[in-house]
């Protein structure tokens, strides 16, 4: 059965840890993080953005996936179903749908509008027994096709935010998403200790999780971040396993055409990379 995300991220955050939030795109996807999870005895948030949801024909679908692979591969261990970056309407149509997470991504709002929202959605999700996540200064990169520059949220408006009852609340402090550009400069530890400072127990969240070093993510973690989003680097991995297969021309050999032979390495490198950060994270064992 699927979990709301509030109790696990106490947890981690007392426990200074952090729980993988994963992007799912598909079956394989979501297979390969659900066997990895269930294999380290980690507790896991399976992450689907706007894009993903409509690209999988819509929520229903997903929590329809999700819910049959947890009964049929006897998961145990926890997960939460996390709508990634959503906007008002869809959080409500996640809520709908079965989701046990939502993220209402209100820091494009002047904050007042951001505030009357997500004390709405608050209300919405806590009667549904679902977590929420807020966000507080845009995180930069590129997702579904919106380009924004890495900010470093205001420690003030963070707990502003937080106050409102939401149960984990990402700020931004110079994380973006997808690939790092080679002059960037790194996390903002400054901000993020100004902003746990005022938010207390409040697990923060980073976006942004590929490409940051081990050795940022171990200070983040000790900062109080306790929730970490990948998606890029699981795209990366099983794109270069898929292209290693078709250029050895394995496709090509017996029935190596075979849709479940060709997507197999690709799989294999999800697990892989979804095992890598977990133990970096230190979630395992942790179920
Ligand atoms: P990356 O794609 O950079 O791993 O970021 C994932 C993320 O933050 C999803 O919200």
């Amino acid at each position: 059965m699927l979990v709301s995300a509030a109790e696990m991220l106490k947890k981690a955050k007392a426990g200074h840890y952090a729980v993988g939030q994963f992007n799912i795109n598909n079956l394989e996807w979501t297979k390969a993080i659900l066997q990895t999870a269930q294999e380290l005895n980690s507790p896991v948030i399976l992450g689907v953005s706007e894009g993903a949801g409509k690209y999988m024909c819509g929520y229903k679908t997903v929590v329809g996936m999700v819910n049959g692979m947890l009964e049929e591969m006897n998961i145990t261990v926890p997960v939460a179903l996390h709508l990634d970056h959503g906007s008002y309407e869809h959080c409500y149509k996640c809520l709908e749908a079965g989701f046990s997470s939502i993220m209402f991504d209100g820091s494009h709002y002047p904050i007042e509008e951001n505030v009357a929202k997500t004390t709405e959605l608050v209300k919405a999700a806590h009667d549904k027994g679902v977590s929420i996540e807020a966000e507080v200064g845009a995180i930069g990169g590129e997702e579904d096709g919106v380009i924004g520059m890495g900010e470093c949220a205001d420690p003030e408006e963070c707990k502003k935010i937080a106050d409102l009852g939401v149960d984990f609340l990402a700020a931004g402090i110079g994380n973006i998403h997808g690939k790092y550009p080679a002059n960037w400069k790194g996390l903002s530890f400054e901000t993020l200790d100004a902003v746990q400072k005022k938010t207390g127990d409040m697990p923060l969240v980073l976006h942004g999780g590929t490409g940051i070093p081990a050795d940022m993510i171990k200070k983040a973690i000790s900062l109080g971040v306790a929730k970490i989003n990948v998606n890029t680097e699981c795209q990366l991995s099983f794109t270069a396993a898929t292209r290693k297969y078709i250029e050895e021309g394995k496709d090509q050999q017996g029935k190596g055409y075979d849709p479940r032979k060709v997507l197999a390495p690709g799989f294999e490198a999800i697990k892989a990379t979804v095992k890598e950060k977990m133990e970096l994270f230190g979630s395992v064992g942790k179920a």
